[in-house]
């Protein structure tokens, strides 16, 4: 299994998919600063890797503390919170994940819990998240496996993969499902500039699961969809909307407007705690906008010339209508998103 991130004695340590994929080495965060760091670097990106990593990030933060009560704790837990909660605003993952632990916190709160109960708990709270993680990617693939076909050309953009994740991954993970289950899938990747998580990252992980892939620039996926080598798309999400909307990487939009074009399926992968039922719209989704430089530099090259306008929107937002079925680890949505994700959250809340 590819190690996104595990938890040591020593603390977190992060598989560094900055340097992805000419050199595997790792990064240890002791510290709740260092882990925003490294979710801040890039070191650790995807909105549920993101999560868990705040999770971890908030058990250093209780491990670290010189507190000697839990009353002492609790206004250095709420600053551990805010501090974590600043790193990346478009992922819901983050918020649902630090939403999580405060829940947890506030109850050991008001039953007297000592710190050493605190610390141990929220670390388990952690690895419980972990384990949930991998578990919902792979039920997640389970359900999507179907939907791919059995033979062809499947898209994805930038990487929704087990690096993504604590393993197993998203829009990958159906894919390994579907070859697990005998499917002649040829992965094509959109190389995802100006970050590259597709050529770098979703092009590493695939081959080192022997999965026929190739890399393609963004704009050459529509003379591929015209010419009938893509039968399927899947993408991630970093916060899908109560009306299905979905924020995910920039550039899923466009590529979804081509599937439709071309009578191509566009599916979307992610578990439950990347929808946000308070968010109306994708209009309300807060999209991060990324440093100048990533699009100026290429390879560590200037390529633009000084002073020109720069543009850099971490994700854009894909309207509901385009998406064929969203799959989760609790099933595969189809439209009305709004009437089916309300179902569903209900169904899960009377289990
Ligand atoms: O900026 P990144 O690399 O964190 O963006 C990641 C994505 O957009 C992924 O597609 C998304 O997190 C999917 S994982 C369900």
């Amino acid at each position: 299994m590819i190690p996104t991130l595990s938890w040591t004695p020593e603390g977190v340590r992060f598989l560094d998919q900055t340097k992805l994929p000419l050199e595997e080495s790792y990064v240890l965060a002791t510290t709740y600063e260092e882990v925003a760091a490294v979710i801040v670097a890039m070191v650790v990106r995807g909105a549920p890797a993101i999560g868990v990593s705040a999770a971890y990030g908030i058990a250093l933060g209780a491990k670290n503390t010189k507190a000697r009560t839990a009353q002492e704790f609790a206004p250095e837990f709420e600053r551990i919170c805010v501090w974590l909660a600043a790193t990346r605003p478009t992922a819901v993952n983050l918020f649902w994940a630090i939403h999580r632990m405060q829940a947890v916190f506030k109850t050991l709160l008001a039953t007297g819990a000592s710190i050493v109960q605190i610390q141990r708990r929220i670390l388990a709270e952690a690895h419980t998240m972990y384990a949930e993680d991998i578990a919902a990617c792979k039920a997640m693939g389970a359900h999507g496996a179907d939907l791919m076909p059995d033979e062809g050309g499947v898209l994805t953009h930038c990487n929704a993969g087990a690096l993504a994740s604590c393993g197993y991954g998203m829009a990958l993970g159906v894919i390994r499902s579907a070859v697990e289950r005998g499917k002649k899938i040829h992965v094509y990747a959109d190389e995802t500039r100006p970050f590259l998580q597709g050529a770098r990252l979703t092009a590493w992980e695939l081959m080192a699961d022997h999965i026929p892939t190739t890399v393609i620039c963004d704009n050459m996926a529509a003379s591929l969809m015209r010419q009938g080598k893509i039968q399927a798309v899947v993408v991630g999400a970093d916060r899908i909307a109560a009306n299905g909307d979905t924020a995910n990487k920039i550039g899923t939009y466009s590529v979804a407007i081509l599937a439709r074009e071309h009578g191509i399926p566009f599916y979307v992968a992610a578990p439950w705690s990347t929808i946000d039922l308070a968010t109306a719209t994708g209009d309300q989704i807060p999209i991060e906008e990324r440093p100048a430089k990533e699009v100026t530099h290429h390879a560590g090259k200037q390529v633009t010339p000084d002073g020109v306008g720069i543009c850099n929107p971490g994700f854009d937002v894909t309207p509901a209508k385009y998406i064929a079925a969203i799959v989760t680890e609790r099933g595969v949505l189809r439209a009305p998103y709004a009437k089916a994700l309300k179902k569903m959250e209900l169904a899960a809340d009377q289990v």
